[in-house]
């Protein structure tokens, strides 16, 4: 069906593994976004939340966009809302805005620039301004921050409610029952989880890390269908979840079903966004492939 409707389906990494079967494309926010832009098909069907599917229609305007399932949503997207950033900026007069790519497209009309886990130390390093407020992950904020000490940084009090339950407790724990793994997080994780990690990463970074290691043994810092991507590729080694809390309900929702529908023409959610949203969003996406390339 895919085929015959000229239709590309794109999956992010927490995607359980029956939708990567069906998957043209998985990876982390980065790659999907690029993937979008680069793939010359009529629709594409995003497995993942909300603004992946979003920032893919602002990406490719001409193609019909559907979210696989439109409850999918990420609560760290919806945590500022435009009054506040409006807010936010007026204490912070002179600071670029800085937005994770993990955001409402209506929220980025009036940011300068947004980035990923895995482009955002680049991108905020090619900022000619020296003052950033970063939004709304204080935890990938200060996490650039350590890279980039010759800039300033305000953040927000946001985060993802899934990557702040591990602890370094968690961590503690995880490393007297696995001595010779090595802890591979992401970088939503609290600092003082991110400090014990050896290697902090996007979810992409993540899994070529773990594959191209000689080590035999990893402990995973972040939502665990990366446990098991990593276990099917990888079967000579061993992987551990930092924590079986880190579950992302809203990347789980997606089913092979939901995927059906959209190509049946009975689910998803084909995605419009008015203009000035399209326009205004676009400039800060465009700003993020551009810097981020
Ligand atoms: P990545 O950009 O690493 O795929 O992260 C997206 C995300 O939502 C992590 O929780
Ligand atoms: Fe959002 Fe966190 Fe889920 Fe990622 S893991 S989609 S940031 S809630």
């Amino acid at each position: 069906m895919k085929k015959e409707q000229d239709v590309c389906i794109l999956a992010h990494a927490y995607q359980g593994q029956e939708i990567l079967e069906v998957a043209d494309y998985m990876g982390d926010s980065y790659g999907l976004s690029v993937q979008a832009s680069k793939s010359n098909c009529k629709g594409v069907i995003m497995c993942g939340v909300r603004f992946m599917a979003e920032t893919c229609k602002v990406l490719s305007p001409e193609k019909k966009v559907w979210l696989a399932n439109p409850t999918a949503g990420c609560p760290m997207a919806e945590q500022l809302d435009l009054e506040s950033l409006r807010k936010l900026k007026a204490e912070h007069p002179g600071y670029a805005v800085v937005a994770y790519i993990n955001t409402t497209s209506e929220l980025k009309t009036e940011c300068d620039v947004c980035v990923t886990s895995s482009s955002a130390v680049q991108i905020c390093s090619k900022l000619d301004n020296d003052k950033i407020l970063f939004i709304p992950d204080p935890n990938l904020g200060r996490f650039v921050a350590e890279k980039l000490p010759e800039k300033e940084f305000a953040f927000y009090k946001g985060g993802c409610p899934r990557h702040i339950i591990v602890s370094a407790k968690d961590v503690e724990k995880a490393k007297k029952a696995h001595p010779d793994a090595l802890l591979l997080v992401h970088p939503e994780c609290r600092q003082e989880v991110v400090e014990l990690a050896d290697y902090v990463g996007s979810t992409t970074g993540i899994m070529e890390y773990a594959k191209k290691s000689p080590n035999k043994e990893f402990i995973i810092g972040t939502e665990n269908s990366i446990v098991e991507h990593l276990q099917f590729a990888c079967p000579d080694k061993q992987f551990y979840p930092l924590s079986v809390m880190l579950t992302c309900m809203n990347m789980k929702i997606t089913t092979l079903m939901d995927i059906y529908n959209c190509l049946k023409g009975t689910g998803g959610e084909v995605i419009e966004l008015p203009e000035n949203v399209m326009e205004g969003a676009g400039r800060c996406i465009h700003r993020m492939v551009e810097l981020g390339g």
